[in-house]
């Protein structure tokens, strides 16, 4: 197991989708980074997050891998589009369709890092294989978790006050949107529509005042 999760996760810090269960034994996902360190996944929840919520309630986990963006896109703002099945062997649930590999696990140690992060360490369980991505190498693809990176980190630089970080994370979203438009699906452009919505609707007060100094 330790020698496919070496493979897996060679790159230093990768982007997968975690599966928890939340007060009531649903399930609940989220995206979030993960780094293999001496034979443990760790990841670094905001403590604001509803991920790390479960996690300290003692919830189980899925390590659920895949490159899909719109898997990405459905567990941040369709949450209802994802559907799962009971994990094997640990007490959360798995995401069907395009998997590439399950990864269950429990959670070893909880540390606070800052005052709004945590350092969770997981001991790898089980891994298995999914469905598969089964995708060629697409930009538009890798674009929209990019932006959904961004968009997910609009709201905090607001509550921060970072105003000026605020509007170049705006921007970005709006870059990665327009190569979006000229390279992807109508399914990925109807998501990147959504997320520019979001954003836009997210920064408008900012924007305004802005437009107001210029
Ligand atoms: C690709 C990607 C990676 C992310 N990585 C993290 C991360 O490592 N830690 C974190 O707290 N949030 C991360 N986020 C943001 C969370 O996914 C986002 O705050 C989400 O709304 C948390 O959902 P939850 O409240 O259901 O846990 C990431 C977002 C994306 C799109």
């Amino acid at each position: 197991m330790l020698e496919l999760l070496r493979k897996i996760f060679r790159y230093g810090h990768h982007e997968i989708l975690l599966t928890t269960i939340d007060i009531n034994n649903n399930p609940n996902t989220a995206p979030m980074g993960v780094k293999l360190s001496n034979n443990f996944l760790i990841i670094e929840p905001y403590t604001s997050t509803d991920t790390y919520s479960n996690i300290a309630r003692g919830s189980d986990l899925v390590i659920n891998v895949t490159s899909d963006s719109i898997l990405y896109y459905s567990s941040l703002l369709r949450p209802e589009k994802l559907n799962y099945s009971k994990a094997r062997h640990v007490n959360s649930f798995i995401i069907n369709g395009n998997i590439d590999m399950y990864i269950e696990g429990r959670v070893m140690k909880i540390e606070n890092i800052s005052s709004i992060r945590a350092r969770v360490v997981i001991d790898p369980i089980d891994i298995y294989e999914g469905e598969g991505s089964n995708a060629a190498y697409s930009r538009a693809n890798n674009a929209l978790i990019e932006a959904l990176v961004y968009y997910t980190k609009l709201q905090p630089l607001i509550i921060q006050g970072q105003h000026h970080q605020v509007m170049e994370t705006y921007q970005r979203i709006k870059d990665l949107v327009a190569l979006i438009n000229r390279l992807g699906s109508s399914e990925l452009k109807e998501a990147a529509r959504t997320v520019l919505a979001k954003a836009t609707n997210i920064t408008s007060k900012l924007q305004k005042q802005c437009r107001y100094k210029d």
